[in-house]
């Protein structure tokens, strides 16, 4: 297989980045047909920048407008222009706080990824290791699935559980969820990359 054939990878995130972290060790090691082209953020100095510089990839803070919870028309026409000046083919959200507005959804129709932390429909939304805990819930876990118009409610693609300890803080659960992500998200990129399962 030439470079040619790899999956192009866009990725927009807001935080950390251990997510993208796995994710480049995995396209590394598995040897798994993709490749990252782009790191977007709406956060300036956010971590996840700082990784995408260190795997030298072409990174880049996106002014998300003044709304916390979504991207202004403008900003969400910055980022499409980004993804397709790479021509990215799949999206991957990692950490995003924001909603994804129209325009990105049409450019890439089942074709954004988002992971969550907890086994939706089973609490959506922020701190949902929290909700777990709240909810007495004995298992937990996390969840990749397309995006949506919605929030963390798109088709969902895998999961996978972990086990809520009696003794558990915030803090330890939030620790093994992520744990699982870091092995999840690229399962299923894997799977994209190799079976390229897009519609169009
Ligand atoms: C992850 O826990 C993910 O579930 C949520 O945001 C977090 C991002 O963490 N959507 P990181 O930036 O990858 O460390």
């Amino acid at each position: 297989m030439s470079a040619g054939d790899k999956l192009r990878l866009g990725v927009l995130g807001s935080g950390r980045g251990t997510n993208l972290d796995a994710i480049f060790r995995a396209l590394h090691d598995r040897a798994i047909p993709a490749e990252v082209k782009v790191v977007l953020s709406d956060v300036r100095d956010a971590g996840i920048l700082h990784i995408g510089r260190s795997h030298r990839v072409h990174t880049k803070y996106v002014y998300p407008g003044e709304s916390p919870f979504r991207l202004d028309e403008a900003s969400e026409h910055n980022i499409s222009n980004a993804l397709h000046h790479e021509q990215v083919e799949l999206v991957i959200l990692a950490g995003f706080m924001r909603i994804i507005g129209p325009e990105l959804l049409a450019a890439y129709p089942r074709r954004i990824l988002n992971i969550h932390p907890s086994l939706l429909p089973k609490h959506p939304g922020l701190r949902a290791w929290e909700q777990a805990l709240a909810a007495g819930d004995t298992v937990a876990g996390c969840t990749v699935h397309y995006v949506d118009q919605g929030v963390d409610s798109g088709e969902i693609i895998a999961q996978a559980e972990v086990d809520v300890m009696p003794d558990d803080t915030p803090e330890a659960l939030h620790a093994r969820i992520q744990h699982a992500e870091h092995v999840l998200y690229p399962e299923v990129i894997d799977h994209f990359a190799r079976n390229r399962p897009f519609a169009g």
